[in-house]
């Protein structure tokens, strides 16, 4: 499974970028809010981002007329050619993904709630999608089942599932069971991945042993 950071901080992406078990760096409106940076500034991000260990960068279009996304695309692809372009899953962004995927720019549709617009991102030729798996659940939907679902819906397609709204590292563990490709996490919860008390005790007893062999 590829591990993706949802985020625009950073101060809370150099150091799990430095690990390096982290591909890329996903962002949108909302996180590029979180995180401070403003619009303009969002080419800084990019190169930033590229530069400290972030193999792929995904920014999103903000535009809703089709000819207007398409143009955002390609002028958000222009930035990098390890740029994806996220577009939501709304019928003028599926419409404008098929087009950009036809011109070659990698694309993931987001704000993913249902396995029908799986099938859509699919014929629109998407690289990837985006189920909000926290969202899902938190609105009363069984969002494990549904990302099961996509898995399988997508399985062969060349679209991926790259789960977003993660709220447990456990989450992760059932996503990865479920066989979804990859997952982007909050800094929060990409550390907590980490996080093994019994590991850091087993840690403490090797320490001390080695402190008594020298
Ligand atoms: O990238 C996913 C996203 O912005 C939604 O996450 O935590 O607001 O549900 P969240």
């Amino acid at each position: 499974m590829l591990l993706y950071l949802d985020a625009a901080d950073t101060t809370a992406l150099e150091p799990l970028l430095a690990t390096g078990l982290f591909r890329g760096v996903t962002t949108n409106p909302l996180i590029l809010q979180r995180g401070g940076v403003r619009l303009p500034a969002v080419p800084d991000l990019v190169g930033w981002l590229l530069a400290h260990g972030s193999r792929e960068v995904f920014v999103q279009t903000t535009a809703h007329d089709v000819d207007a996304v398409v143009r955002e695309g390609h002028d958000l692809r222009a930035l990098s050619d390890r740029l994806v372009v996220k577009v939501p899953a709304t019928a003028e962004g599926l419409a404008a993904t098929r087009r950009l995927a036809d011109d070659g720019v990698p694309v993931l549709v987001t704000a993913v709630y249902h396995p029908r617009q799986a099938v859509l991102a699919a014929a629109a030729g998407a690289r990837w999608i985006a189920p909000y798996l926290g969202r899902m659940t938190e609105s009363g939907r069984d969002g494990h089942a549904l990302v099961a679902q996509m898995v399988r819906v997508l399985a062969g397609t060349g679209t991926g599932t790259l789960v977003a709204s993660v709220r447990t590292p456990d989450d992760v563990v059932t996503l990865a069971e479920a066989g979804a490709d990859a997952v982007t996490l909050a800094p929060d919860v990409a550390r907590g991945l980490f996080a093994e008390p019994l590991t850091d005790a087993a840690v403490a007893q090797f320490d001390a042993a080695a402190a008594a062999l020298a």
